[in-house]
């Protein structure tokens, strides 16, 4: 059988690509080496797939050019999808910070696009690898099958147990694309040696702010075996870079709340004050870091506003992070010069598409990655 075109990669990019492609006429595959479609939307959003957010901006993606996702997300927006889920009758709910989640499970949202790719007449062929992509005579070769276009949706190597693999970007490169240098992103930090005091409280969670080069996000921390998570510290180790310091406020307002404790209890020590605000066990390690060894009453104001310093500005330098094993997205990917931001076609390979992850576009935690995935694909199918 003949095919406009092969989708490699079902996930949310390549199901979306499919269903938009197959709805507007044509005859597409849509080929994974998974054995079921959209394993990754499966376990996201803890089962109940945090789909999109309600404050999609281009803002809040990170690519060398940020301009490049506008196009797409500005044609299919939070509310196409919002919308597509309404129409599928998938009740859903805002969790926080405009994050939208299944009531039920993730699996009514992979369900929701197969309906649509079976809508469209799209044929699908699991557990069949994306192996040699031969291109000759304007025709894409893959898998036994062959088409005129090429979507290459296979995503990046994160969780590489779950059969994520980097075979975008040996496809681009072997097209003489060019690859920004991937690397994990919304990942944990491990914590060097000295900084072992932390690695001691496992399991405690705090909210604050995290910061790096510049860029902050207010949600919690969590402090882990082997360093630091949570929301806050995912968002900001997209940003990071090797040998980049991190810095944590775990004590907003820390000044007043300290001199506030020294009038109420000034026999207590800066361990007691801080439990007050604190849970006890990090408590204890940022009284041990602060190291004011007198009671509160004695102590000066220059001695509370030297701890309040390090409170609200707690310095971490990671030796690294949890990587690829643990990454929910990898940043970097095919570069974004060479594709149109309009059809995710690149410049150069006629009828050869990008789209999702797999490209040099990466969203925030919260909704981000799975938008792009679905304003990517739809540009792409709607090009085809
Ligand atoms: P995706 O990785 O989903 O799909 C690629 C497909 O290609 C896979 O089906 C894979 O099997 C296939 N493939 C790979 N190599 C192949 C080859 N050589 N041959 C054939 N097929 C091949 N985002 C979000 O917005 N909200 C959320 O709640 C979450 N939660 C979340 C939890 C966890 C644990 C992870 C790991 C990630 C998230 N994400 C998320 C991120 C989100 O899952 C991710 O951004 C999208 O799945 C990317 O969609 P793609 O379709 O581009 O790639």
């Amino acid at each position: 059988m003949d095919y406009d075109v092969i989708i490699l990669g079902a996930g949310g990019a390549g199901l979306m690509a499919a269903a938009t492609a197959g709805q507007a006429g044509a005859r597409v595959l849509l080929i994974d080496h998974a054995e079921k479609a959209g394993k990754k939307i499966l376990i996201s959003g803890g089962g109940r797939c945090n789909f999109t957010n309600l404050g999609i901006e281009p803002g809040c993606y990170l690519s060398e050019n940020l301009h490049f996702a506008k196009s797409a997300l500005s044609r299919y927006t939070q509310w196409d999808f919002i919308d597509l889920v309404q129409r599928h009758g998938i009740a859903w709910h805002e969790k926080t910070l405009g994050q939208l989640f299944c009531d039920g499970s993730a699996r009514q949202i992979v369900a929701m696009l197969e309906a649509e790719c079976a809508k469209g007449g799209v044929e699908t062929r699991l557990g069949v690898s994306a192996t040699a992509v031969r291109h000759r005579d304007g025709r894409f070769e893959v898998a036994g099958a062959a088409a005129p276009r090429l979507i290459v949706a296979t995503g990046g190597p994160s969780i590489p147990k779950m059969g994520a693999t980097g075979r975008a970007y040996e496809i681009a490169r072997q097209f003489g694309l060019e690859v920004v240098e991937p690397r994990p992103a919304l990942v944990p930090f491990t914590l060097p040696e000295s900084d072992r005091l932390f690695t001691t409280i496992a399991g405690v969670a705090v909210p604050s702010v995290a910061r790096v080069n510049g860029v902050s996000f207010e949600e919690a921390t969590l402090f882990t075996h082997r360093g630091l998570s949570g929301p806050a510290i995912l968002q900001v180790s997209s940003y990071w870079r090797a040998g980049d310091a991190v810095r944590l406020n775990v004590l907003p307002g820390a000044l007043e709340r300290l001199k506030a404790a020294r009038a109420k209890s000034p026999r207590a020590g800066l361990k007691a004050a801080l439990a007050e605000h604190l849970p006890a066990r990090l408590a204890e390690a940022l009284a041990a870091r602060v190291g004011l060894a007198t009671e509160m009453g004695n102590a000066s104001d220059a001695e509370l506003a030297r701890a309040a310093a390090v409170l609200e500005g707690l310095e971490f330098v990671p030796d690294g992070t949890e990587g690829y094993a643990k990454a929910e997205v990898t940043a970097g990917g095919v570069s974004t010069a060479e594709l149109s931001s309009k059809t995710m076609e690149a410049k150069a390979v006629p009828g050869l598409h990008f789209i999702g992850e797999a490209v040099d576009v990466t969203g925030w935690l919260g909704g981000y990655n799975f938008q792009w995935a679905w304003a990517s694909g739809v540009a792409a199918g709607q090009a085809v």
